[in-house]
């Protein structure tokens, strides 16, 4: 394996040919919020009607998943949307699953002049960045994959830490992220919402949190593409709009899902009905864990509509 920077590494290991993505289906190594439950893809369609009521309800409204996986939020959402002006579109680099419902796009770039809602859950923390450590004297360096120093980060990169993270023995330079989300919503119109583990100015790590997934383990990092690297994202760098910036528990809770179990005296008069809330509630539960799921962030940034008509 060469000695690369960790944003070539992540490139190559994660999406060169026969990387981790190509390989592997993400489920079959992490859990998602996507995974978990249905109720993630009921708080994403009581969005998409916000979005279509805010935009007058055009004659077709794009979905469009960001770093799709194999397609599982976008064939739960195609069951709750069932209106034909809803064009629901994967944006992934693995190729196209075989079994995929028919009427799902599957592309590698988001197209032009989109309008709708823009969704990416678990995308970004996947978008390569560049490791930097400071040396002896305080100069921020690119970390290489075995572990050395490399050459000094660049102008823009020393830029965005001195704004965004000034305090750090080693972080990962958000940049590469805030352009991969703004070149996404630049030409879209409506919603978009990045759902990510991250963190925000005030609570940098200070060593960083690079870090790697195998088979449901978190494991090193390795830049063979034999497990996920990822990162925590810099959430609150990569609006340049009008947003609003949320924990996933939050977020959830208003859009109504709480977490609530049924009342016991339901078990008596419908036990299949409480069964099924029951278990609602215990999904709900875990995406709204403020230890785990619930932790992560909901960014949305309106483009042309009001964020706070949507998600008031
Ligand atoms: C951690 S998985 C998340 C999958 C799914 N969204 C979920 O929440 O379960 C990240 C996905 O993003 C895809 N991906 C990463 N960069 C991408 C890009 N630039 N364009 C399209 N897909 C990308 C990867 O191939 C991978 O399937």
């Amino acid at each position: 394996m060469p000695v690369s920077t960790w944003r070539e590494a992540m490139e190559r290991a994660l999406y060169g040919p026969d990387g981790f993505f190509v390989r592997e289906a993400p489920a079959s190594q992490f859990r998602t919020s996507a995974h978990v439950s249905t109720l993630l893809s009921a708080a994403v369609a009581t969005l998409v009607h916000r979005v279509d009521a805010a935009l007058g309800h055009p004659d077709t409204f794009d979905i469009v998943d960001i770093g799709a996986g194999r397609g599982e939020l976008l064939e739960s959402l195609r069951i709750q949307l069932s209106d034909t002006r809803f064009r629901l579109t994967a944006i992934e680099i693995a190729d196209r699953p075989a079994g995929i419902s028919a009427d799902i796009g599957w592309l590698r770039e988001v197209p032009a002049g989109t309008r709708g809602l823009i969704v990416a859950t678990e995308w970004l923390d996947n978008v390569p960045v560049d490791v930097v450590r400071r040396d002896g004297a305080g100069v921020a360096r690119l970390l290489l994959t075995d572990g050395t120093l490399g050459p000094e980060a660049d102008p823009e990169t020393v830029d965005w830490l001195g704004t965004w993270w000034p305090d750090f023995e080693q972080a990962e330079a958000g940049l590469t992220r805030d352009r991969a989300w703004r070149a996404a919503l630049a030409g879209h119109t409506g919603l978009a919402l990045a759902v990510d583990y991250g963190h925000t100015k005030d609570q940098r790590p200070f060593f960083g949190t690079l870090t790697g997934y195998r088979a449901g383990r978190q494991v090193p990092p390795a830049p063979d593409g034999s497990t996920d690297i990822t990162a925590h994202v810099a959430m609150d760098s990569l609006s340049t709009g009008e947003s609003v910036l949320i924990s996933q528990r939050d977020a959830l809770r208003a859009l109504g899902i709480t977490g609530a179990r049924p009342p016991l005296s339901l078990a008596g008069t419908d036990p299949r009905r409480y069964l099924r809330e029951l278990v609602a509630a215990g999904e709900a539960a875990e995406l709204t864990d403020p230890g785990g799921l619930g932790g992560h962030w909901w960014l949305l940034e309106g483009r042309g509509v009001d964020v706070a008509r949507c998600f008031p």
